[in-house]
């Protein structure tokens, strides 16, 4: 995964201005619908598969429902002979502006534990083919996970990167805290997961290194896990949801 800082436009342009194609687009392979991402095959050769995160009144946020929908739409890109890469984008305002918090809210850990919530969104960093993220405007929480979990990202001069779980009394669960030390450096990184900072792209492109992920990943994901354990995580989040601010008790 690395950082290119080159202008996103290019790739958002086309699907503002392809409404027919797009309608058509929505059906999915397996002749079911897609609510959440707009699918299609783009590029003179139609060699491109094209994912469009499409959820614009929510900017974007990563319900369930929209990361199976994208599992979905790579499992049948990857097994497409026809394609050759595959790009995920969002809208000029929102690559993806996190997870979605309302679905979070109420979760117990026993249930995020048990049923190792976000497990599935690891889909993205396992097809074989390049997937390449083109990110304008917010790529936060899970929206910057996602991105970082393609081989490489496009970001638009617009694109804000950061992982502003703390402010909701969570941390990142689909390898922020690794990845993102790996994309830009343990010290930025630290600084952006302790205080929730966003960052642009020119100053996301400046470090960069790769080392293995898996172990870190679990790690993180169960402590991720473990924050649903705490009141200020479940205060975070509902201060979230009831748009207020949080306070937190330190439990
Ligand atoms: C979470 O639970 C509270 C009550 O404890 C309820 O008011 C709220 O609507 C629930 N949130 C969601 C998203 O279901």
């Amino acid at each position: 995964m690395a950082f290119l800082c080159r202008s996103a436009a290019l790739l958002l342009r086309p699907c503002k201005t392809a409404p027919v194609a797009l309608s058509a687009a929505r059906l999915c392979s397996s002749g079911g619908q897609y609510e959440y991402i707009v699918v299609e095959k783009r590029g003179e050769k139609k060699n491109v598969g094209f994912i469009q995160l499409n959820r614009p009144k929510a900017l974007n946020a990563l319900c369930d429902g929209l990361m199976r929908e994208v599992g979905h739409a790579l499992d049948s890109f990857e097994a497409d002979n026809g394609v050759g890469a595959i790009v995920i984008t969002g809208s000029e305002r929102a690559f993806a502006a996190g997870a979605d918090i309302k679905e979070m809210q109420n979760r117990t850990f026993q249930e995020c534990y048990g049923g190792n919530f976000l497990a599935h969104w690891n889909r993205v960093s396992t097809v074989k083919k390049p997937v390449i993220a083109a990110v304008n405007g917010f790529a936060l929480g899970g929206g910057c996970e996602l991105a970082m979990m393609c081989d490489i990202i496009y970001a638009g001069e617009k694109a804000q990167f950061g992982q502003p779980e703390i402010l909701l009394g969570t941390i990142p669960g689909a390898g922020g805290t690794q990845r993102l030390t790996r994309a830009v450096g343990k010290s930025l990184a630290m600084e952006m997961v302790l205080t929730g900072d966003k960052i642009g792209a020119q100053e996301a492109k400046q470090s960069a290194f790769e080392l293995t992920l898996a172990e870190g990943n679990r790690l993180e994901k169960r402590l991720f896990h473990a924050t649903f354990a705490t009141n200020d995580r479940k205060e975070g989040m509902t201060a979230f949801v009831e748009k207020r601010k949080a306070s937190f008790q330190d439990n």
